[in-house]
C-alpha cells in the first residue's frame, strides 16, 4: 500500500483517538483513560509524520521518543500541583512557538516564489498567533512562577499604544500576504516595495512578540490562569494555521480541538467568576485595590482548637468539606482523607462541596481529591452542594475563601455575582486557614465573624494531622 495512504489512515486512528480522548475528559472517572488516549493520538501522529516525510529514521525517532518521555516523565512527577498552571504556560509557549519557527521556515523555503494568498494568509497568521503565544506565554509563567511582578503593570495610553501596536502588525501581515500571490501591490498599500522580503518579516516577527508582551503585563498574577486558558486557544490555532501551511490535515484536527477546548475552558472560568473576558483582559484586577484586610483583627472572631473541633465533627450528623487553594499549597488533602473516613466509620456523612474555580486551575480539588482518593460520587458541585447546607449540621472549609465568601451578593464587592458556596446556610461551619488574611480577591470575609462560625487557625496540614488524632480518640 502507498506510505501516503497508511499515513492518512495513522491520522484518521489519530483524530479518533484525539476527540475521544478530549470527551474522556470530561468526567473524572475517565480522565486518566482520556489523557493517555490523547498522549497515543499524538505519539502517533508525530511518528508517522516524520516517517512518512523521510524527516528521520526509525532509531532517531526511539531516540528521540525515550528522551522526551524521560524529560516529560521527570517533569510530570517532581512538578507540585499548585505549579502546574506555570507548566502548562510554558508548554503553551513552546507550542506558539514551534507553529511560528515551523511558519519561518516556511517563509524561507518559499520566498519569492509567489506561492499564493492562501499560503502567504496562512504563514502570517501562524507567524503571528504563534509569536504573541510565545512571549505572552512566557510572561505569564514569570508571572505565575514570581520572576515578573503578579501586580498589572499599567502605564498611561498603553490601551492606545497596543492598538496601533497590533494594527502596524497586521498592515505587515497583509503586505507579506498580499506579497505571496507574487504581484506588486498598489503603492497605498504597499509604499514600500516588499517581495516577502526578511526585513517585513522580522518586523512581523518582533511586533507580534512584543505584542504578546504587552497584551499580558496588564493582567493580574492571580487572573494568569484564565490567560493560560486563553493562551492555550491560541496555541491550538497557531497549530492548525501551520496545518494549512504544510497541508497536513492532522495538524489542522489536533490544533482545531486544542483552539475551540481553550476557549470554551476559558469562557467557563469567566463564567464561574462572574466576569467577562474582557474584564480579566483589561480589567487590570489584583491592583492593590480597597484594603479590606485592614479590618481584619478589628472584629471578634471564636476561634477552636483542633479538640474542639473534632468533638463538632464527630457528633455531628452529616459533614460537608469545601476545599479550597488552601489545601493545595498545603497538601493536605492525605490528611483530609483520613479524617472523613474516620467520621464515615462514626456514622457521619460526609460530603465535598466543589466550586468550579476554587484552587488556581480548572479541577485543582478534583485532582487533590482524587490523589488522595476520594470517591467520586461524594464530590458535588455548586448547585447540588448548596442544596444540601440547610440540612447540613457542619461545614468545613479548608483553605478556601473567596469561594465562600458572602461578599458576592453584595453588588458594590469585587467579587459581586460570582456564584459562591452559601455554606452559612448550615449549622456551624468551621474555617481551616492560618489567619484572617484575604484570599485571592484581596477582600475581607464576612463568614469569619458570623455566629456559627468557627475559627480553626493554623496550617491545613498540621492542624489536618492533629484532627486525625483527636477525631479517632473522640
Ligand atoms: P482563595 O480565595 O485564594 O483563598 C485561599 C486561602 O487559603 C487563603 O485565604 C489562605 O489564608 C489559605 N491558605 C493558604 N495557605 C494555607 C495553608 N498552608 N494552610 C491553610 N490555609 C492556607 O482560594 P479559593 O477559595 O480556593 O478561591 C480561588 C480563587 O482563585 C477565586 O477567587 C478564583 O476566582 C481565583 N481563580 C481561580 C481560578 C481557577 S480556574 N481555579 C482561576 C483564576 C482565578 P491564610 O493565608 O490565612 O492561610
Amino acid at each position: 500500500m502507498d506510505t501516503s495512504i497508511i499515513a492518512q489512515i495513522a491520522y484518521l486512528v489519530s483524530a479518533i483517538l484525539f476527540v475521544s480522548g478530549i470527551k474522556q475528559l470530561s468526567s473524572p472517572a475517565t480522565a486518566r483513560s482520556g489523557n493517555v488516549r490523547a498522549s497515543v493520538a499524538m505519539l502517533l501522529a508525530i511518528v508517522v509524520t516524520l516517517l512518512d516525510n523521510r524527516i528521520l529514521d526509525w532509531t532517531t525517532v526511539a531516540a528521540s521518543v525515550i528522551a522526551g518521555a524521560v524529560v516529560g516523565g521527570v517533569l510530570a512527577r517532581k512538578i507540585e500541583m499548585t505549579a502546574m498552571p506555570q507548566l502548562v504556560a510554558v508548554f503553551n509557549g513552546f507550542g506558539g512557538g514551534a507553529s511560528a519557527a515551523v511558519a519561518a521556515a516556511e517563509f524561507v523555503r518559499l520566498e519569492g516564489s509567489g506561492p499564493g494568498l492562501g499560503t502567504g494568509v496562512t504563514i502570517v497568521l501562524s507567524t503571528l498567533i504563534g509569536a504573541v503565544t510565545f512571549s505572552g506565554s512566557l510572561i505569564a509563567f514569570g508571572k505565575l512562577q514570581g520572576i515578573v511582578t503578579g501586580k498589572p503593570v499599567t502605564f498611561p495610553l498603553q490601551k492606545i499604544l497596543n492598538a496601533l501596536l497590533f494594527l502596524g502588525v497586521l498592515w505587515v501581515g497583509a503586505l507579506l500576504a498580499h506579497a505571496g500571490m507574487g504581484t506588486a501591490a498598489p503603492s497605498w498599500f504597499a509604499p514600500i516595495h516588499t517581495d516577502m522580503n526578511h526585513a517585513f518579516f522580522l518586523a512581523l516577527v518582533a511586533g507580534a512578540l512584543i505584542l504578546g508582551v504587552l497584551l499580558v503585563i496588564p493582567i493580574g498574577g492571580a487572573d494568569m490562569p484564565v490567560v493560560v486558558s486563553l493562551l492555550n486557544s491560541y496555541s491550538g490555532l497557531a497549530a492548525a494555521a501551520t496545518g494549512f501551511v504544510l497541508g497536513n490535515m492532522m495538524l489542522i484536527i489536533a490544533g482545531s480541538l486544542v483552539g475551540a477546548a481553550g476557549l470554551i475552558l476559558t469562557q467557563l472560568m469567566c463564567k464561574a467568576m462572574n466576569r467577562s473576558l474582557g474584564n480579566v483582559a483589561f480589567g487590570a484586577f489584583g491592583t492593590d485595590g480597597p484594603a479590606l484586610a485592614a479590618k481584619t483583627g478589628e472584629r471578634p472572631v471564636r476561634d477552636v482548637d483542633a479538640e474542639q473541633a473534632a468533638m463538632v465533627l464527630a457528633y455531628a450528623g452529616s459533614v460537608a468539606v469545601v476545599p479550597g487553594y488552601g489545601l493545595a499549597v498545603a497538601q493536605a488533602q492525605h490528611e483530609l482523607k483520613k479524617v472523613c473516613d474516620l467520621l464515615e466509620e462514626r456514622g457521619v456523612r460526609v460530603r465535598f462541596g466543589v466550586h468550579p474555580v476554587a484552587g488556581r486551575m480548572p479541577g485543582h480539588m478534583n485532582v487533590l481529591l482524587a490523589e488522595a482518593d476520594v470517591s467520586y460520587d461524594k464530590l458535588l458541585d455548586l448547585d447540588d452542594i448548596n442544596a444540601e447546607f440547610d440540612t447540613t449540621d457542619v461545614v468545613l472549609i479548608v483553605g478556601a475563601n473567596d469561594v465562600v465568601n458572602p461578599a458576592a451578593h453584595d453588588p458594590d464587592s469585587v467579587i459581586a455575582g460570582m456564584p459562591i458556596l452559601d455554606v452559612d446556610r448550615a449549622r456551624t461551619v468551621i474555617v481551616m486557614k492560618r489567619s484572617l488574611s484575604p484570599g485571592f480577591a484581596g477582600i475581607d470575609n464576612d463568614l469569619f465573624y458570623m455566629e456559627n462560625t468557627l475559627m480553626f487557625f493554623g496550617d491545613a496540614r498540621q492542624q489536618m494531622s492533629e484532627l486525625v488524632k483527636e477525631v479517632r480518640e473522640a
